[in-house]
């Protein structure tokens, strides 16, 4: 074995050797529908190349994909909390096997700031790709260097390598120009898959993608990319009519950006959440101690007034679950959690949940809709005793499903919302993105994406 194998680790599939990948076990069916046929269009008119029409037969290819997944150490081993993530990127990597591609992974894990932090290491998230695509994943624990070049000079068509942390390198958010060089040694070709990643300009979601397409190579979108640009871009700049718009989260100043684009399309935004609060100070109405941001009333006042202008129905909870919350020994503690039948929230107590009236009319509104996008909990539904209107919105989303909408989950809290409720599999399509979600949904551009070639 040559000297550079000798720090290679494989998954615990224990094979001793790179191996010669073969066909004729059948990676298991995922939940994960197979890629849209459509060219990729993104923004509106500028098309991207995506895997589908790229040629990989024997190529070695750089794929970004986005495996930073919750973690937590039980019994001194790191181990993964929630593989969605993971599942999410199989179709694309099931696709490049089928073409023959040498597939080279590289992803993030956490935010280790250029420190080899043990706990984000990469090395679980292998063992548990092996398990779900049922075929040995082996992991070098470095994603530059003499390592993985050698590693890769040895694969062979179908196999999977999964490259350490990158940013355990401090160039990587940099986007350092020789950094990116070095990834990019081991690359013919490069796939963005890491949608949840594309919204950061660093050297392995946009670097290695233009020095790719600097040397004549292609450099393509994965079929989840595509699947997120889909939905979260093409599904609503067209949406099917009604199009119903469910935004909660704390903070109007998270979502102003999005509330302020989606008024442009929605036919009824629905609010929910601690924003709901902003927006009922800014209507002159009582929130008691509920969480608001004072310096955004007028942020706020200025979706409302714009929602009247465009025509677009802009609902506020008209009751809510409140409670008597106060800090003990630095933790929140609520008690006295009770329903508040009126629009105004009495001094001392917090509006922690939508209440039941307000959960039937955004269900009614749901129930109507064609098109349904939810981005953010209605409450703080990490505690069972406010997540009954989250869940009362899980189910009337899923109910729109069923009834023919096209639903679209927006990522972060609302996909673990949904998830939570058990429903998860009964909504059109959820985002694997966080943050890249809401900058799209906002009509920034993604660098991850921007820096693709065009078809
Ligand atoms: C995410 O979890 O939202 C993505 O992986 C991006 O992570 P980051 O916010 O640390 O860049």
């Amino acid at each position: 074995m040559p000297m550079g194998l000798a720090q290679l680790i494989l998954s615990r599939k224990g094979f001793g050797h790179l191996p010669s990948v073969t066909f004729n076990s059948k990676p298991p069916l995922t939940d994960y529908s197979p890629s849209l046929s459509c060219a990729l269009i993104y923004p509106e008119s500028m098309a991207k190349l995506t895997v589908n029409d790229i040629e990989v037969n024997g190529k070695r290819v750089f794929v970004r994909v986005d495996y930073n997944v919750p973690m937590e150490e039980k019994d001194g081993e790191m181990v993964i909390n929630d593989e969605t993530r993971i599942k999410a990127t199989i179709p694309t990597l099931d696709l490049l096997i089928e073409k023959g591609a040498k597939i080279i992974l590289t992803a993030h894990l956490g935010r280790p700031k250029g420190e080899r932090v043990p706990s984000m290491s990469l090395r679980p998230v292998a063992a548990k790709l092996s398990d779900i695509i049922c075929r040995p994943v082996a992991f070098v624990d470095e994603c530059i260097g003499e390592t993985v070049e050698n590693t890769v000079g040895q694969m062979q068509p179908g196999d999977i390598v999964l490259l350490e942390n990158v940013r355990y390198h401090k160039e990587e958010e940099a986007n350092d120009a020789d950094f990116a060089e070095s990834l990019a040694k081991v690359a013919d070709v490069y796939v963005n898959d890491a949608f949840g990643a594309a919204h950061r300009a660093h050297a392995s979601t946009a670097g290695v993608a233009n020095i790719v397409k600097s040397r004549g190579g292609q450099s393509a979108a994965g079929l989840l990319m595509e699947r997120e640009l889909k939905f979260l871009g093409e599904e609503l700049e067209e949406p099917a009519r009604p199009f119903v718009v469910i935004l909660g989260g704390a903070k109007v100043s998270d979502k102003i950006k999005v509330i302020d684009r989606l008024l442009e399309k929605a036919d009824t935004i629905l609010i929910g959440g601690a924003m709901a609060y902003t927006f009922k100070l800014a209507q002159g109405y009582t929130v008691g101690t509920s969480l608001v941001e004072k310096d955004k009333v007028n942020v706020a006042q200025q979706a409302l007034d714009k929602a009247s202008e465009k025509g677009v129905k802009f609902l506020l909870p008209t009751d809510n679950t409140v409670t008597e919350s106060a800090k003990v020994d630095g933790k929140w503690t609520f008690k006295n959690e009770r329903n508040n039948p009126d629009v105004n929230i009495p001094d001392g107590v917090e509006g922690v949940d939508i209440g039941p009236e307000t959960a039937k009319t955004y269900s009614d509104e749901c129930a109507a809709a064609k098109t349904v996008l939810w981005n953010g909990p209605m409450g703080i539904f990490e505690d069972p005793r406010f997540a009954v209107g989250t869940f009362a919105v899980a189910d009337a989303v899923a109910g729109a499903t069923k009834n023919g909408a096209t639903s679209i989950i927006g990522g972060g809290d609302s996909v673990k919302a949904i998830n939570k409720s058990g429903l998860g599999d009964q909504v059109t399509f959820m985002s694997t993105g966080g943050g890249a979600s809401l900058e799209f949904l906002e009509g920034k551009e993604l660098p991850g994406v921007a820096a693709l070639s065009d078809q």
